[in-house]
């Protein structure tokens, strides 16, 4: 086992360099494979909580843009800032929807969001490809042209046909798993790059 694979490798990390969760590392590896994040970005953050996603846009963007960032939970109380501005709700709900809406469009959607694990896998499964389509609605609905899409969905779900709709929409579409997933999970990532 190497170092990067040690369970909590990852979160001592993200601890000590100023990240509420070690899920950033993940985002971190999207963004240098596809460039999801440029200075002067408007972002917007699925499933933000507690918030290290949301806190390595802001840091991206350094003051030059702007975060909304969703979430049935409230965000860490040290991810704050002028630049942000935090919904706390359910992306289902039409009134979540319509606020976001009303502060984009956006350069980049960026979806980490995951229902709460039964331990049913089939279960868990469709919740997530559930999530997974809601995102895409939202990136269809509410980013630029030439902006960019990355959702998490549980292996096993309806990854391909995701694929195919999200290759309607933009450029290129596919899927992604980071290192900094553990090896034993059953989640990864699809990236749209470049909305038509
Ligand atoms: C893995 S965590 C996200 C971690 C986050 N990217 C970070 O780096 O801090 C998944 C989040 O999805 C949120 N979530 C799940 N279903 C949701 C929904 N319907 N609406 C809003 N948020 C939801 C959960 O509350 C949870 O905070």
């Amino acid at each position: 086992m190497n170092s990067y694979e040690k369970p909590d490798f990852w979160s001592r990390k993200a601890f000590s360099e100023g990240y509420p969760a070690r899920s950033v590392y993940k985002l971190q590896e999207i963004d240098e494979k596809f460039g999801m994040l440029k200075k002067g970005f408007r972002v917007l953050d699925l499933g933000a909580a507690p918030g290290s996603w949301t806190t390595f846009a802001l840091r991206t963007l350094d003051g030059t843009g702007y975060v909304t960032s969703i979430d049935l939970n409230p965000l860490s109380k040290d991810v704050k800032s002028d630049f942000l501005t935090f919904i706390q709700g359910d992306m289902y709900d039409p009134e979540v929807r319509s606020k976001a809406l009303s502060l984009g469009p956006y350069d980049s959607v960026i979806c980490d969001a995951a229902p709460p694990t039964t331990g049913n896998r089939v279960v868990d499964t469709a919740r997530s490809s559930g999530l997974v389509e809601l995102a895409i609605y939202y990136a269809q609905e509410m980013l630029k042209p030439g902006g960019n899409f990355v959702v998490k969905i549980f292996q096993g779900g309806d990854q391909q046909s995701f694929l195919k709709s999200m290759r309607g929409i933009f450029t290129s579409a596919r899927g992604f798993k980071p290192e900094a997933c553990r090896n034993e999970s059953f989640e990864t990532y699809l990236v749209g790059i470049n909305k038509k």
